[in-house]
């Protein structure tokens, strides 16, 4: 049985919403979405107010708007209007890589400064509905720079900065954008990232680019071009602080965000803009239970978009104070993230089962030696998070007292649509529990018949939906409708597989396409096979995904050489550092088989499923072999596996 949290009675006496509130609110956003939403979409300031609400459609040629008619700015929606209230409140707690160095920056602070990019921005010629794409630490000026482009009405593209100048060129030259928003390096674990010197390299083959602001993080030597490349202290420094924000339509695009999918190249996930803030806003309100004063912090990098809806725009939204991390957790040692929380009196923590269990392995005393009497609540995102870091996390991080979120979500959904509401929902461990408002999950079998009561099946979300979901693909409008609403017609289709308990509970078991979730990290496994292929002496490669006890899935390649090439551990090491010059280290192959063939059916095509149990060690149950064109190749795999584990 598993063992059930009730809400806690401290907790449940300040909640927010409790369980008559949850199923009251829930029963309407899905009978009556137009009332519902049109009256929680009007937590956001608008120029225009909507007169419609809801304007969506997943069958046939898929078209998703919400509150379409109304008009609005992102940035004065997170900065200006709160200026009048708490101008002189703390909006972001920075805390560097070095535990020395940390500042807040207030509403009225951050408003100038976002101010200020923005005309200089305009001064570059930077207009409505430009792409500018952002390759930046976490420094406050990623927030100031993404405010910035909301407040002038140009299309955001976040690169993480770990990723490779060759991915970043991908990236840029898909949204054609015109300006790169960069620093000179980063500083990560007391390590600094190049991050100046790799933009340099993808502009080698990116001929949209006219400029690039360059922020002084370390004051590291970097090459600066004459006429494209600009100081971002110099440009602020003689740009007016004041700047009247952009009238944007709700649906104007707000972001582009690249995310792997099954086959292909990253796709443009595109957001737009008053939906998305509002369910943005919301959920960081209600999920979190956020209160005036809450010191919120969640651990993610802005290049994801965890980052993006919950470090920079839900919490802004809402007037609240969000910290903003530029380090790692096991720098200057295993125990930072708790110091940080006693340091700024953190309430609220959101954080990745991939941190929770490499700290756990460091054990309790770290943790202890540390108060945490400030923390409220705890929250975790990003994979499947165990029952046992889950129960350790509450334990040991949260001293029994912390209720945990544990929240599911996509960088195509915008916000997080199946979680607990703390004050209102009994937990389980290792269950992201139920639906949020708006969201109706479904269970289908692989026909795509709709499975009822508790069952395990693949998750699809059906109709009405909710406001933060993506619009399109940028640039490929098709391809949208192909990935999410083609295989359940008339359903989005998440990827994910889930079970549902008889309490109704939402147990998510993972992806089952072709997408590995590494360290929370979304990685396609045609990607990693697409740079390894580009190796000369790599003839062919299949990539999987195995279960890894900290990361949560490794990534296992299994390699075919060019005739006549030696498979050498030399060689090993250098297709893994290939593979992280290609694309970044987050898409290094934890290990490598060298496998002089691959399974194929006599069509040619890859048998996947093989090469999935053979790296999971679970080779004694290989089902149906019989469409092989060659057993032997399976016979040489099982005999030469990577992962005995
Ligand atoms: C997985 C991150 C289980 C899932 C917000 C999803 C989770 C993918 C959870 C999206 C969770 C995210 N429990 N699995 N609480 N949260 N996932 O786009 O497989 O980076 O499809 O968005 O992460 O990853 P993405």
């Amino acid at each position: 049985m598993t063992e059930l949290f009730p809400v806690p009675t401290e907790f449940a006496k300040q909640a927010l919403i409790d369980e008559k509130t949850y199923q009251e609110w829930y029963d309407r956003s899905v009978n009556d979405p137009d009332g519902f939403w049109g009256e929680h979409g009007k937590r956001l300031d608008w120029i225009k107010p909507y007169s419609k609400v809801k304007d969506v459609s997943y069958s046939g040629d898929v078209s998703i708007k919400w509150f379409a008619d109304g008009t609005l700015n992102v940035a004065a929606n997170c900065l200006d209007r709160h200026l009048a209230t708490r101008g002189d409140q703390t909006a972001i707690i920075w805390e560097g890589d070095d535990p020395n160095d940390s500042k807040h920056v207030t509403y009225r602070e951050l408003h100038e400064q976002v101010c200020r990019l923005s005309n200089a921005m305009v001064d570059l010629g930077i207009k409505k509905g430009d792409r500018v794409t952002i390759y930046l630490p976490m420094i406050v000026e990623a927030a100031v720079a993404m405010l910035a482009c909301a407040r002038v009405g140009a299309i955001h593209s976040i690169v993480f900065g770990g990723f490779s100048p060759d991915a970043l060129a991908g990236r840029i030259q898909d949204c054609d954008s015109s300006l790169v928003i960069t620093a000179d390096e980063g500083l990560r674990g007391g390590r600094k990232v190049p991050l100046k010197a790799n933009v340099d390299k993808a502009l080698e083959t990116c001929w949209s680019v006219k400029n690039v602001i360059v922020v002084k993080r370390t004051g590291g030597n970097i090459h600066m071009v004459t006429g494209r490349d600009h100081w971002y202290e110099d440009l602020s420094a003689k740009a007016a602080p004041t700047h009247t924000a952009e009238e944007m339509n709700a649906e104007d695009p707000l972001f582009i965000l690249y995310t792997s999918g099954s086959t292909g190249k990253p796709k443009g996930v595109l957001h737009t803009t008053g939906g998305y803030l509002c369910y943005a806003a919301m959920t960081h309100q209600y999920v979190f239970d956020y209160h005036d004063g809450d010191v919120y912090w969640c651990t993610a990098d802005v290049g994801w978009v965890t980052g993006h809806s919950y470090i920079v725009y839900g919490p802004l939204a809402n007037g609240a104070i969000t910290l903003m991390f530029e380090g790692i957790p096991t720098y200057p040692d295993a125990s930072r993230f708790w110091q940080v929380v006693d340091k700024h009196k953190v309430n609220i923590f959101y954080t990745a089962p991939t941190a929770i269990r490499s700290l756990m392995r460091e054990g309790e005393e770290i943790v202890k030696k540390t108060s945490r009497s400030s923390l409220r609540l705890l929250g975790s995102v990003g994979e499947p998070i165990n029952p046992e870091a889950w129960l350790w996390y509450h334990r040991v991080v949260g001293d029994n007292r912390c209720p945990i979120v544990d929240t599911w979500w996509q960088t195509e959904t915008g916000g997080i649509l199946i979680t607990p509401l703390p004050g209102a929902t009994a937990l389980k461990p290792g269950s992201a529990t139920r639906p949020f408002f708006g969201v109706k999950p479904l269970m289908v079998d692989a026909e795509g018949k709709v499975l009822e009561g508790a069952v395990e099946g693949n998750l699809c979300l059906a109709e009405p939906g909710w406001p933060g979901q993506m619009r399109t693909i940028y640039g490929d409008h098709e391809r949208f409708g192909q990935t999410y609403f083609s295989t359940y017609p008339g359903l989005y289709f998440t990827g994910d597989g889930a079970r549902r308990d008889t309490d109704g509970y939402y147990w998510i078991t993972g992806r089952v396409d072709d997408v590995i979730n590494v360290s929370g990290h979304r990685m396609g496994t045609a990607e990693v096979e697409s740079a390894l292929v580009a190796h000369p002496k790599v003839a062919e490669a299949a990539v999987v995904g195995y279960p890894h006890e900290i990361k949560g899935q490794g990534i296992y390649a299994y390699v075919t050489l060019i005739q006549g090439e030696e498979p050498t551990e030399e060689l090993r090491k250098e297709l893994v550092g290939w593979v992280r010059k290609e694309i970044g280290p987050i898409a290094s192959p934890d290990l490598i088989q060298w496998s002089p063939g691959l399974p194929k059916t006599r069509s040619g095509k890859i048998m996947r499923r093989i090469l999935r149990k053979i790296a999971e060690n679970e080779f004694g149950a290989l089902g149906d072999t019989s469409t092989l064109a060659d057993p032997t190749v399976v016979e040489d795999l099982i005999e030469n596996r990577m992962n005995r584990g």
